[in-house]
């Protein structure tokens, strides 16, 4: 029982041990989208915990639905989280469960889109209306100030959307020349892009269109697949990847985008500053850069060196991983073989001892019945030489008596013989025993103490008590008197070890 406590006791520290590398920070991730802007982001951002430990990331996607989204964020806080990161699909709708959050001491990150309140911890993003700006001039440029253009919007109530729109319109008023036929209210998906266009065409048949403006290079895509290739298209995102905005641009698909930036480990890192009580930036405006057909290849080539880079970062960390794993396996192995170890130690101590109290008991026993039997009872012993033989005054002379039963029975008959005749003497000392059975008092002690486990005093003791105990059994005589014919000079003296020895005083027995 009390080795099954133990061993669950050394598996209960092993496996704490184990436990080790606890999670430091908990961070929540909610994107009110999911598309390939985000999933490059989110890969930049799991990427970010790279360089920082026991870092978990929470995600949660909205797929642009304002409840899912704040569903979503409340569920985030209450499952725990230490930080929360937030793109949030519109202004309005999703500012009350940001600041919920707030409230309750969680610090936030508002990245790329933003809220109507002022309860956030720091604010991450390129400047949307600037970037609408820069196109809009671009685009006044490249129809050198003559012509018409369509504007597809992002999502109603985003602020990207709105942001980018009043940036484009500012430059645009500026050129005389440059007519917006319309400004539709797309929602940054392609589809719905392609269904607003292909509506607005079939009013306005007779409207002739020389550049599209989407708010995003979907968006401007959607447009292009709803009113063909003899228009010009510019977009926003830039994206390096499969397909993306540069791509698109180099292909020819788009006329120009605009790269807006994901740096997912860039905020990752702001995050581990606000977590770690380090100073840092409440606005963070991030660089872009206009993306036409001078630069897109360029930038394709560069983006290829960088995704080489990730590639090997990656399987570096895939690798540092393996190994962390096998560290962390090995160190579970090796708690186990030390509690296995002490486990073993500490069973072997357990077994030991117990094996020390039988053979005790069992010496007890059989000292207990020879110092019962009467001389004649004794068996004969067939070199009865023990006993007597004055040199045994070693330690090996005392194993003797253990390793011979019929030595040690005469001994001990012997020893109880003296002992019986001289009880009633009190002034009977060890050395007097001694000398009657021809040894001296240290060799008596020894050979006493090994055969029995008590000394010759204990004994003689334990032989007037019983004495005594027969005494009170079988005559009148009194208290007092019994305790004088056993020996002890002291009646009170003579009750109390009576006492000890029997559990009740002398007169107890006639009782
Ligand atoms: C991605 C995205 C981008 C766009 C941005 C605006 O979800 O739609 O295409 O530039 O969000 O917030």
């Amino acid at each position: 029982m009390r080795q099954r406590f133990f061993f669950l006791f050394v598996l209960a520290a092993v496996l704490v041990s184990c436990s080790g590398d606890k999670v430091k920070y908990r961070i929540g991730i909610s994107q009110c989208s999911n598309d390939i802007w985000r999933d490059k982001q989110n890969a930049e951002l799991r990427m970010g915990t790279y360089f920082h430990d026991n870092v978990e990331l929470k995600f949660a996607a909205a797929y642009d639905s304002d409840e899912r989204q704040v569903e979503q964020i409340d569920s985030l806080v209450n499952n725990g989280i230490d930080l929360l990161i937030v793109a949030p699909n519109q202004v309005q709708t999703i500012s009350p469960a940001i600041d919920r959050a707030y409230d309750k001491g969680i610090p936030v990150i508002v990245f790329e889109r933003k809220t109507n309140s002022q309860k956030y911890t720091a604010f991450i993003s390129a400047d949307n209306y600037e970037m609408g700006r820069v196109m809009g001039e671009y685009i006044v440029s490249r129809l050198h100030g003559q012509g018409t253009v369509l504007e597809v919007k992002g999502l109603e109530g985003s602020s990207p959307a709105i942001e980018r729109h009043n940036g484009f319109m500012d430059a645009v008023n500026k050129a005389p020349g440059i007519e917006v036929v319309a400004s539709l209210q797309g929602d940054w998906t392609e589809p719905t892009a392609y269904e607003t266009t292909q509506q607005w065409l079939a009013n306005n048949k007779d409207v002739h269109v020389d550049l599209v403006f989407g708010a995003n290079d979907r968006t401007a895509m959607g447009a292009r697949n709803a009113l063909g290739k003899d228009v010009l298209y510019c977009g926003i995102d830039g994206l390096p990847s499969e397909n993306g905005g540069i791509q698109l641009v180099r292909d020819s698909l788009l006329d120009a985008s605009y790269i807006y930036p994901t740096h997912g480990d860039q905020i990752i890192d702001l995050a581990i500053r606000i977590l770690d009580g380090k100073p840092y930036d409440k606005e963070t405006m991030l660089m872009s850069a206009l993306v036409t057909r001078d630069n897109a290849k360029v930038l394709l080539m560069e983006n290829e060196e960088i995704m080489r880079q990730t590639v090997q970062l990656d399987s570096l960390h895939k690798k540092a991983d393996t190994y962390q794993h096998k560290l962390d396996t090995q160190r579970i192995i090796n708690w186990l073989a030390l509690g296995i170890i002490v486990l073993l130690v500490v069973v072997f101590v357990l077994f030991y001892l117990y094996h020390l109290r039988k053979i005790a008991l069992q010496r007890e026993r059989v000292v207990n019945t020879l110092w019962n039997l009467k001389p004649e009872e004794v068996p004969v012993a067939s070199e009865p030489t023990a006993t007597s033989d004055e040199s045994d005054s070693s330690e090996a002379s005392d194993n003797t008596y253990d390793n011979e039963p019929v030595a040690v029975s005469h001994f001990i008959a012997s020893f109880k013989e003296v002992i019986e005749a001289r009880l009633e003497d009190s002034n009977v000392s060890v050395e007097d025993l001694a000398a009657d059975m021809n040894l001296s008092r240290v060799q008596l002690y020894r050979k006493v103490k090994a055969v029995t486990g008590s000394s010759p005093v204990e004994l003689l003791r334990t032989a007037r008590l019983n004495r005594a105990y027969q005494l009170l059994l079988t005559t009148d005589k009194s208290v007092s008197e019994v305790a004088y014919a056993v020996g002890f000079t002291a009646p009170s003296y003579f009750t109390k070890c009576f006492k000890e020895e029997y559990g009740m005083v002398p007169g107890d027995v006639r009782k």
